[in-house]
C-alpha cells in the first residue's frame, strides 16, 4: 500500500492507477476504523480495479465546541487495516495541505445541508461537501463509496455531485451494526460500559417505529410518536431529533408512501450518536 501525504502526489498516484481504462474506487474516512468503513472497502474492492482510501479529520465539518481535537485518531492500527483489505493507495494529508492560509472557497449544498443534523451542527454539512469536493478533485475516482450510516450526508452529496456534473458514481452500503443492534460509530470508543448499554435507545426506537410500519401505520405523526416513547423511557438520554423525511430531499413527509428515511441523533452523556433506519415496504 502506497501512503501519500501530499495532493501532488495523491494526485499523480491516481492517474497512474487509472491508466489503461482501470476503474478507481475511492473510500474517504476520517480514521479510528471499524467494520463499517472495512465495509466501504470490501464493496470498492468488489466493484473496482484499484482502491484508495483517505484519512483526514476534517476541521470545517466541527463546530467550535465539538470534538475536534479529542476525536479519535489510531493511524497505524488504520494503515495496517486498510493494507490488510488490499487498500492500494492510502491519502493521509495534513490540515496545512488540504487548507493553505488563505483558503476561502466553500461547496454549499443549500437547503439539505439544514436539514437533519444540519439544524443542531450549523456548518456541518459544508465542511463535508468542501472535503469531499477538494478529495474528488485530487482522486478523481470512477465510484466513491458512503455508508447508509450517515443518510443525510449520501443524499447531500449525491445532490452535490449531480449539480456539479462531477462524474462520480455514488454507492450507499449498508449500516454495518454490532450484534445487539448499536450501529458502529468511532464516537462509539467515547461511551462508557454503562453509556454504551443505554445508546441502544437509538436503534430501539427505529426499530418500533419500523414494526408500526410493517403493522401498516403509514402516518408520520404516529411513527415518530411512538419512536420518541422509547426515549422518554430512557431519560438519561436527549434526544436532539426523531424525523422521518425524504430520503433524498431530507424534507419531512407527513404520509409515507414512497419509502421514508426515520432518522435520529441523541446525546449519550456528551456524546452525539446518529442512526436511521429505510421506511419501505
Ligand atoms: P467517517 O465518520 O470516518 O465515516 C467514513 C465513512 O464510513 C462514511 O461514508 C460513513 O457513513 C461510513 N460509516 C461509518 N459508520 C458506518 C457503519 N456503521 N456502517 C456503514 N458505514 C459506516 O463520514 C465521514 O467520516 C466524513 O464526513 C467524510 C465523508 C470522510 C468527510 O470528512
Amino acid at each position: 500500500m502506497n501512503v501519500l501525504e501530499t495532493i501532488e502526489q495523491m494526485r499523480s498516484a491516481c492517474q497512474a492507477a487509472k491508466q489503461g481504462g482501470k476503474r478507481l474506487g475511492f473510500v474517504p474516512t476520517m480514521g479510528a476504523l471499524h467494520e463499517g468503513h472495512l465495509s466501504l472497502v470490501r464493496a470498492a474492492k468488489a466493484r473496482c480495479d484499484v482502491v484508495a482510501a483517505s484519512i483526514f479529520v476534517n476541521p470545517t465539518q466541527f463546530g467550535p465546541n465539538e470534538d475536534f481535537s479529542k476525536y479519535p485518531r489510531s493511524f497505524e492500527r488504520d494503515r495496517t487495516l486498510l493494507e490488510n483489505e488490499g487498500v492500494e493507495l492510502l491519502f493521509v494529508p495534513s490540515v496545512e495541505e488540504m487548507y493553505p492560509e488563505g483558503a476561502v472557497t466553500f461547496v454549499t449544498v443549500e437547503g439539505l445541508s439544514e436539514r437533519l443534523c444540519g439544524k443542531s451542527r450549523p456548518g456541518h454539512f459544508r465542511g463535508v461537501t468542501t472535503v469531499v469536493s477538494k478529495l474528488f478533485h485530487i482522486t478523481q475516482p470512477n465510484i466513491a463509496f458512503f455508508g447508509q450510516k450517515d443518510a443525510a450526508q449520501v443524499a447531500i452529496i449525491q445532490r452535490m455531485v449531480r449539480d456539479l456534473n462531477l462524474g462520480v458514481e455514488i454507492v450507499a452500503c449498508p449500516i454495518v451494526r454490532e450484534t445487539d443492534g448499536l450501529a458502529m460509530s468511532s464516537r462509539n470508543a467515547y461511551l462508557s460500559p454503562q453509556q454504551r448499554n443505554t445508546a441502544l435507545v437509538l436503534s430501539r426506537s427505529l426499530a418500533q417505529a419500523k414494526k408500526l410500519f410493517e403493522q401498516g401505520e403509514r402516518r408520520t405523526a404516529k411513527l415518530g410518536g411512538a419512536g420518541k416513547q422509547v426515549f422518554a423511557e430512557e431519560p438519561s438520554v436527549r434526544l436532539d431529533y426523531f424525523e422521518i423525511v425524504n430520503p433524498d430531499t431530507l424534507e419531512p413527509v407527513e404520509h409515507i408512501g414512497d419509502p421514508a428515511l426515520a432518522a435520529v441523533a441523541a446525546f449519550v452523556g456528551g456524546t452525539r450518536l446518529i442512526d436511521n433506519i429505510l421506511l419501505a415496504t
